[in-house]
């Protein structure tokens, strides 16, 4: 019999790893009284790490202020230590994953268009409901879907199968990826954000996003969900899954009306509106975090 392809990838050797600082970060943020000055040396242990956050939080998407931002120390003094442990997270996650397209069939500006979408939709969300998520609504965007990039390395034909399965039926990505792989993203994405050690907040919205009801981090994956659709529906979506949805029929907007948050605030047509520019700001984030300028088109 054939061995179960999660079983494979948890065996695949040449799983990237992330960057021994930014796990040592991971850690360090764990603890309860890490200080400005034990974040700022880990960092700096890794020059290209430290170039590139410096770079990020001087970039349109992060910047507050016209001054530049010339130390890590400064930056965490001016924008807090859990935006800068968000940063961290973020670029070495995506220079370990990699955002630029691989060419051919391949679906990773699609891909990476979305999840930054899902990011940007998540902070947007996040504002208008107050949830106070302090960044982490970004992070957890762009993080939710990276069991897909392991698929699309390690498994791409049947990736590419299960994506053309998911447009044929019209079903969901995750039930034409158990079909043909016989997983999930969801499922090998929690597996690479615990390996990596990345915060459990994270591996939780890689889990539960499509059932937010099961997570532990019931708000933020439920911010996570709805973001999810509201990317899919402004057709920033790499499946085949339908991009018609009723708001109020979503298990993710019950979890946190239930929460106390006002959740009446959320209308579709009007942050349908309010996002419409997502493509640009998508773009200057890409161009922020990649060593590369984007390619034309590539939120097309
Ligand atoms: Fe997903
Ligand atoms: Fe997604």
């Amino acid at each position: 019999m054939e061995r179960p392809i999660l079983e494979i990838i948890k065996n695949i050797e040449e799983i990237p790893t992330l960057p021994m600082v930014a796990m040592e970060v991971m850690t360090l943020s764990k603890s309860p009284d890490v200080s400005i000055k034990a974040i700022s040396e880990c960092i700096h242990r890794d020059p290209p790490l430290a170039a590139k956050v410096l770079k990020l939080a001087n970039s349109a998407f992060y910047r507050r202020g016209t001054q530049e931002i010339d130390t890590l120390h400064r930056a965490i003094l001016m924008m807090g230590l859990n935006e800068i442990i968000n940063i961290t997270t973020s670029v070495s996650v995506l220079s370990v994953l990699g955002t630029r397209d691989k060419g051919g069939e391949s679906l990773r500006i699609k891909f990476w268009d979305h999840c930054v979408a899902t990011g940007l939709i998540a902070r947007h969300v996040d504002k208008k409901i107050r949830m106070k998520a302090q960044g982490r609504e970004f992070v957890g965007g762009l993080l939710h879907d990276i069991g897909k990039i392991i698929f699309d390395e390690f498994f791409h034909e049947k990736f590419m199968e299960a994506h053309a399965l998911s447009i044929q039926r019209k079903c969901s990505m995750f039930e034409a990826e158990k079909e043909v792989l016989g997983t999930t993203h969801m499922e090998v994405g929690h597996f690479i954000a615990q390996k990596w050690g990345l915060p459990p907040y994270i591996a939780d919205i890689n889990l539960y996003h499509h059932q937010p009801g099961n997570a532990k981090f019931k708000d933020i994956t439920s911010l996570i969900s709805i973001a999810n659709l509201l990317a899919k529906a402004k057709e920033l979506s790499c499946g085949g899954d339908s991009v018609s949805f009723v708001l109020k029929d979503q298990e993710a907007w019950h979890i946190l009306r239930k929460m106390g948050y006002s959740m009446d605030v959320l209308d579709i047509e009007r942050i349908t509106f309010e996002i419409e520019d997502i493509g640009e700001e998508v773009k200057t984030y890409l161009s922020a975090v990649s060593e590369e300028p984007v390619a034309e088109g590539a939120n097309g």
